[in-house]
């Protein structure tokens, strides 16, 4: 079976599906891989790296995408006038990308138009067996990383605890909103950094992750149970809202750095700090709202900007891994290499929604959209 991978185009994007490394081990196994010119270089993966690895590196995209039975990609498909990959693909291809269906839910009804089996990763269940197919958690790692990083740049005082010879400083107080992958990376890294770490989520297990990452938790009785199975959690009823608010409103308050991490759902972030308790921080503070691309965490962050509203500063970054495209393209496609190598058998890819894998993964096939939230919301959206 052929692979293809081609360059993505989403504005500001700098990964790349398939890395070199990869590509020797989907060759092993028996596929063929072409690559489209240049689609790793941004990344720091040259041609060149992908022909000593044995792939096929092809300048028309068309032809590459016509010719492909698999096709791995970070993004959706493109569907611009000029260049419509998903019109490119061979009715029966298979997709397999971070598709994040609810989010871009034009792009479903044409891929299941063409017939084409698209898997969603972003959608593989949460199980031990897919923890190396999982690249929500490779991406969230480099959110949580690099957004305590774009904080300290913004913050106009140390994070460590120094002592000089002009008298001491005193660290720097940052709080985490949301301590899943993202958050938990987060309080390592604002550790690493020295500064003095607090943090909070809804779901009960992640009080203890927390401080075994060095952060001290601070959270609130929930009067009904925020866990909605597999690592997600649910919004929180409006009492519980409320109570949360307040504890949030006094973090804050203290704090000299916001990071905010939290999604409903894997999917959309909900508005936790509003303009008030923003107005409470103190001037210099920084708020880094980690849920930009789910719409924002902070009601006042305007995502893929930077605002600073009473001397606050307020980030709001959009699709943090491309900004560490090298490291976040390798382990996506380690993880993308997982996912094709576990259902390969006599050197094919071998298609079976028995496996509870392919079937959680899988949002159209056969001229049909299989994924249930996502035929939901697009009958919500046609109505
Ligand atoms: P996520 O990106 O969906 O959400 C981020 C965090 O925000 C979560 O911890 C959530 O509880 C929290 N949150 C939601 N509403 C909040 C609110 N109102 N206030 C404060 N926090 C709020 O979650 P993520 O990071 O993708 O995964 C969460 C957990 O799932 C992980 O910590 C892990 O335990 C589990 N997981 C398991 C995997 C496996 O077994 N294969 C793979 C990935 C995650």
């Amino acid at each position: 079976m052929r692979i293809a991978v081609p360059a993505e185009t989403a504005p500001q994007e700098r990964r790349v599906a398939l890395v070199p490394e990869s590509c020797k081990k989907l060759i092993q196994s028996g596929y063929e891989v072409a690559v489209e010119a240049g689609a790793g270089v941004a990344a720091g993966f040259a041609d060149q790296a992908y022909v000593a690895a044995g792939a096929e590196v092809q300048p028309d995209p068309a032809r590459l995408l016509g010719a492909a039975d698999i096709v791995l990609k970070v993004n959706p498909p493109a569907v611009g006038s000029g260049r419509n990959e998903v019109a490119w693909l061979k009715p029966d291809a298979i997709v397999i990308a971070s598709l994040m269906p609810l989010r871009n839910l034009a792009v479903v009804p044409l891929l299941a138009e063409r017939r084409v089996t698209a898997f969603a990763t972003d959608a593989i269940p949460r199980t031990t067996r897919a923890q190396a197919m999982d690249t929500l958690s490779s991406m969230a790692n480099i959110t949580g990383y690099k957004g305590v990083l774009l904080g300290a740049v913004e913050l106009n005082r140390y994070f460590p605890m120094l002592m000089t010879a002009a008298g001491m400083v005193t660290p720097a107080k940052v709080f985490v909103i949301g301590a899943g992958v993202a958050g938990l990376q987060a309080i390592a890294t604002a550790r690493r950094l020295g500064a003095n770490v607090l943090a909070t989520d809804v779901r009960p297990e992640v009080k203890e992750q927390i401080e075994s990452v060095g952060a001290k938790y601070v959270g609130i009785e929930l009067a009904q149970s925020a866990a909605a199975g597999g690592g997600y959690a649910k919004e929180l009823s409006p009492e519980d809202q409320a109570r949360q608010r307040q504890l949030l409103v006094e973090q804050c308050a203290q704090s000299d750095v916001v990071i905010t991490t939290a999604l409903i759902g894997g999917v959309f972030a909900p508005r936790l700090l509003d303009a008030a308790t923003v107005r409470s921080m103190k001037p210099g503070a920084v708020i880094v709202d980690l849920g930009a691309d789910g719409g924002g965490n902070c009601e006042l962050s305007r995502p893929g900007e930077t605002v600073v509203e009473g001397g606050v500063t307020i980030l709001a970054p959009l699709n943090v891994p491309a900004s560490m495209p090298h490291h976040a393209s390798l382990l996506f496609s380690r993880n993308l290499t997982a996912f094709v190598q576990a259902f390969t058998k006599e050197k094919a890819f071998v298609l079976d929604f028995t496996d509870d894998i392919q079937q959680g993964a899988v949002i159209t096939h056969a001229g049909e959209v299989r994924h249930a939230r996502t035929r939901e919301a697009l009958a919500k959206a046609g109505a």
